[in-house]
């Protein structure tokens, strides 16, 4: 029997996606395409010892193209790095970027392609009304993503999530720029992701699908993502969790991973409100982290989404409406080895007071059902303990 046909496509919306196994010998030409002679290869440091990376800095130099490798990139990526990277582009220099890497490569490398070009302090481009105006779009180089892993959907969105290591507020960059001119999917790419980070992604790519559906503004077209996006979560994470090595199964993935970042233009919820703060202060796995708060805040906002996780469960062929869907979340949960809660998850009691205090300020917060105040973020953390 032959092997089942891994998706191969390109796409134009919602930016230019060169999807399919084996793409990333296209590299060469999309930095090209898109005008750039000395590309900066932005990633973290554990992805940079890895072959894959060593393959891309190949192609590129194979090509003729003389890039330029920056790695100094944390998990959670802070603004010293931010400013390192910059550094990094002016003396080399580069007048474009391949992000390459999971959401901190990628979200740190989009950074670095737009703040060369800019005067005035990063903070003054967080997601706050049309602050993203006062950007210069002439200072912004061009950026090519190359995602190696498939859940936060970085490649595809118009943010860069930097945390501030004066603070350890992790805030949201906006500008329509930051949306990479291309996009190579491989999903051969994502097969050397750690288990943990395997399950993590995808639970936040369905956090993404998830949030973006329940969250209460106008937007129909988002919420149609979103609900594929969910089914594709809930067919493949198991088993790409099961068989690391399939291909077909790491595609799909990598699709519910882009979907989830295009739905959640419709605003994402209090599992991300109550995520970024704990991610901030105790350098969590920011999909994980996701996934260990996840039935809570379900449970809470239930008055206010029932009618309509009704009708994703009938979707996803879930039997037993709002109480049927969080039963399969859970056993979801349980089947990726997600910690049952914050305790188990290494989060201390102590922390419970200040991630309440910071979720309701989290950007991410309006998009919540129910109004986010202090004291309902603190019922959430309670019932996640
Ligand atoms: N921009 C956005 O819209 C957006 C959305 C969600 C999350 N994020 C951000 O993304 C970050 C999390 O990204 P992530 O979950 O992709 O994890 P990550 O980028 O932090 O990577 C996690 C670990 O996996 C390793 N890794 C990644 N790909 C690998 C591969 N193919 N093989 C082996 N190891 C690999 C990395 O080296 C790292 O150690 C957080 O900072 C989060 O805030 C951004
Ligand atoms: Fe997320």
């Amino acid at each position: 029997m032959s092997p089942p046909m891994s998706p191969n496509a390109n796409w134009s919306y919602p930016t230019s996606i060169r999807f399919g196994a084996g793409r990333i010998s296209e590299l060469p030409e999309a930095v090209r395409a898109a005008g750039i002679a000395r590309p900066l290869l932005v990633t973290d440091k554990a992805l940079a010892a890895l072959p894959i990376t060593a393959s891309a800095l190949d192609l590129l130099d194979g090509a003729g193209l003389k890039p330029g490798l920056f790695s100094e990139v944390q998990s959670n990526p802070t603004d010293t790095n931010l400013e390192a990277g910059v550094a990094a582009f002016r003396e080399g220099g580069h007048d474009g970027v391949v992000a390459f890497g999971g959401g901190s490569g990628l979200d740190l490398g989009k950074c670095v392609a737009f703040m060369q070009g800019q005067t005035r302090p990063v903070w003054d481009f967080e997601d706050i009304g049309d602050w993203w105006t006062r950007a210069d779009p002439d200072g912004i180089a061009p950026i090519i993503a190359v995602p190696t892993t498939a859940g936060t959907g970085s490649e595809v969105g118009r943010a860069g999530v930097i945390t501030n290591s004066a603070d350890h507020v992790k805030k949201v960059i906006f500008h329509p720029k930051l949306l990479p001119e291309t996009v190579i999917c491989d999903p051969e790419l994502t097969v050397g992701m750690p288990r943990f980070i395997t399950a993590g992604t995808g639970m936040d790519a369905f956090a993404h699908c998830l949030e973006a559906y329940c969250a209460p503004s106008y937007h129909p077209m988002s919420e149609g993502i979103a609900i594929e996006g969910m089914r594709l979560v809930k067919e493949y994470l198991p088993r790409v969790y099961a068989a690391p090595d399939d291909i077909e199964a790491r595609a799909h993935m990598m699709s519910a991973g882009a979907m989830g970042a295009v739905a959640f233009q419709k605003g994402l919820g209090a599992i991300h409100a109550l995520s970024h703060p704990i991610g901030a202060h105790h350098d969590t796995h920011h999909g994980m982290t996701n996934a260990v708060v996840m039935p809570a805040v379900l449970h809470a906002n239930r008055g206010a989404i029932e009618g309509r996780i009704e009708r994703l469960a009938a979707f996803l062929g879930i039997s037993g409406g709002f109480d049927g869907f969080m039963d399969f979340v859970l056993a979801l949960r349980a089947g990726l080895d997600v910690p049952p809660g914050l305790i188990a998850f290494g989060i201390p009691e102590t922390s419970f007071d200040a991630i309440a205090e910071m979720a309701p300020d989290d950007p991410t917060a309006g998009g919540n059902p129910i109004k986010l105040t202090r004291e309902l973020a603190r019922e959430m953390v309670e019932a996640a303990r």
